[in-house]
């Protein structure tokens, strides 16, 4: 892989974040299953919602980038999914197996946050207004999914996690 240029480390970013969502739109009905909590399930599909119209606004940022999806392998968002599912197979007290659900779930939102930080600095820096645009929206949208599972973890299942 080439990295002569900021052109370069954006497209590798976008290449980066469109095999995340796609490992995502795999992985979230499954969380969503494996939650207790009506509230977490829920919080979780309607992140799947989101997640699928993501990949999306990725093919479009794909196609203004370079044209072509590059094929690459998220190896952090496989890690985090892989630590998801293992928190998925434990037995034991429903509540705590939820607030270690959310913490999984966090963490993704957090790489992602990250992720689209950059991508939608790189997108400025190259004079790309629209792409900007469009990062910013999904960055928006995983910044509100981490503010709901934080809220939820606080207000309901950590207090329940608690209790047991
Ligand atoms: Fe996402």
């Amino acid at each position: 892989m080439k990295m002569e240029s900021l052109q370069d480390l954006y497209h590798e970013e976008l290449a980066d974040l469109y095999s995340a969502e796609q490992q995502l739109v795999k992985a979230l009905p499954k969380m969503a299953a494996a939650a207790h909590h009506p509230s977490l399930r829920s919080a979780l599909e309607s992140h799947l919602e989101e997640t699928k119209a993501q990949v999306e606004r990725l093919e479009t940022l794909i196609k203004r980038a370079d044209g072509k999806p590059k094929s690459k392998t998220c190896q952090a968002m496989k890690g985090l999914i892989e630590e998801g599912s293992e928190m998925m197979k434990n037995r034991g007290e429903a509540a705590v197996i939820d607030a270690g659900l959310i913490g999984a779930a966090q963490r993704v939102e957090h790489y992602e946050i990250a992720g689209y930080g950059c991508a939608r600095t790189y997108a400025e820096l190259l004079g790309d207004q629209e792409a900007v645009m469009l990062l910013q929206e999904t960055l928006e949208e995983e910044k509100s999914a981490d503010a709901k599972l934080n809220s939820l973890a606080k207000q309901v299942i950590n207090i329940e996690a608690a209790r047991v």
